[in-house]
């Protein structure tokens, strides 16, 4: 029996297989098959391997750490690692923040749900359409990305509220008139179905990420952090995809210069093992008393080493600023695309970059660009509400040439696949 045939019989089909590599190992950039094929990856575990596939001080700082202890519940006593680790990711949020460590994204959402409504005593979130937050009951409430993921669980966790995210594609609308629309659709919110005193939390991705790498216009975070402070509702940044000096800077709510009140991460966070962090300014941490949530695997040390030393390879080797310059370099190579009549948008912030493709052929085109890309020893990822967008999300110390030639392959690829 083939690995795939074993695989069928013995996992649940729940999780779309994308592609038919049979995994042996992974190597900074590249996936390598049993046969030895390798296949640039450009998905990373989803913005999962930040600093590339098994980074040797990575995995030193997991042999360590494992050597040592491999697991202990946060609550048993102190852990160097742990604590290293939230003092590192505070360094870049603040130092009036305190750190509660879970282990997926999603978890840490359902972390900021928790506080928040334990914080201000008030029940409903807010939350936008193309958002992705996660796929457990509370943070798939706030998910609204594809029907799909939400219809066949309903009832979902109720008083969660949606609005149109300024996306300017989605809209059809400028930047501009984009942001107004959100606007416009949050205070009807206001006035129509929930009344602000009752609004716990506003959860939003600063950059969405599932919903197809979509950046909003630059007044929309300040507007956000201005209404919910006016009316006391906590604001709680979703960084789980576009965290960790992805998108060139270390947190993407840091372009817009705001102050979240909540800061949810995972992915990159744990360098590769599950980890995930939700940061509450300390205020609110005070309001969340102890034994009012816990995980038994949250804050794992393992994990916590991983990713730390993913952080401080990303500090020491300055990469934060470098995928601000190779995704300035990605929209340049990208732009000629531009031209075609079926490429709505070329966007990226960052080494978080897509291509968005329209008309009703969209997501066959993608789908045909992803199987090429696969052929080409290339493995890229989907993303938009529907499936309509290619995303680009590279370890942030990629090489520069390789990275130049991948950006061609797509240029040339979306020609050759195009209209068939
Ligand atoms: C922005 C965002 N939030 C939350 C999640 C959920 O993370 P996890 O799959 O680790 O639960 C994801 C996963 O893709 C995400 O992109």
């Amino acid at each position: 029996m083939t690995l795939a045939e074993r695989y069928g019989r013995s996992l649940a089909a729940v999780v779309p297989m994308e592609s038919p590599i049979n995994i042996e190992r992974g190597e900074g950039a590249y996936l390598v098959d049993r046969d030895g094929r390798r296949y640039l990856d450009l998905v990373m575990g989803i913005a999962v391997n930040a600093v590339g596939h098994a980074h040797p001080a990575v995995v030193r700082a997991v042999a360590e750490q494992a050597g040592r202890h491999l697991h202990v519940y946060s609550g048993t006593g102190y852990q160097e690692a742990v604590v290293a680790y939230a003092e590192a990711l505070l360094a870049d949020i603040g130092p009036n923040y305190r750190v509660f460590f879970g282990n997926s994204g999603a978890e840490a959402v359902e972390a900021a749900i928790k506080l928040a409504r334990a914080a201000t005593g008030r029940q409903a979130v807010v939350a936008f359409r193309g958002g992705f937050h996660g796929r457990t009951m509370g943070a798939l409430s706030l998910t609204a990305s594809a029907a799909r993921y939400r219809s066949t669980y309903e009832p979902l966790v109720p008083g969660v509220y949606h609005v149109d995210f300024p996306a300017p594609t989605r809209l059809g609308l400028p930047p501009e008139a984009a942001f107004q629309h959100t606007v416009q659709q949050f205070e009807q919110l206001l006035a129509c179905e929930v009344e602000p005193d009752h609004i716990a939390a506003v959860v939003v991705e600063a950059i969405q990420g599932e919903g197809g790498y979509v950046i909003p216009p630059s007044m929309f975070l300040p507007w956000l952090r201005q209404v919910t402070a006016r009316h006391g509702i906590l604001l709680a940044v979703d960084e789980v995809q576009a965290g960790m000096g992805r998108t060139g800077r270390m947190w993407a709510y840091q372009h817009d210069r705001i102050e979240p009140d909540l800061i949810i991460m995972g992915k990159a966070l744990g360098g590769g093992l599950p980890l995930s962090a939700m940061a509450g300014r300390d205020d609110l941490m005070d309001r969340w008393p102890a034994g009012l949530h816990g995980s038994t695997f949250g804050g794992n040390p393992v994990a916590a080493a991983a990713g730390l030393a993913t952080l401080q390879i990303i500090r020491r080797e300055g990469l934060v600023e470098r995928a601000a310059t190779l995704g300035r370099r990605a929209l340049e190579a990208l732009e000629p695309l531009r031209a075609r009549s079926d490429v709505s948008d070329v966007r990226g912030r960052g080494l978080m970059v897509a291509v968005e493709f329209q008309g009703v052929d969209a997501p066959t085109h993608v789908e045909r660009l992803v199987e090429a890309s696969l052929r080409a020893g290339m493995y890229i990822h989907p993303a938009g509400i529907h499936h309509q967008v290619i995303r680009l999300m590279p370890p942030l110390n990629i090489e520069e040439a390789v990275w130049r030639e991948a950006l061609g392959t797509l240029r040339r690829l979306v020609e050759e696949t195009a209209g068939r």
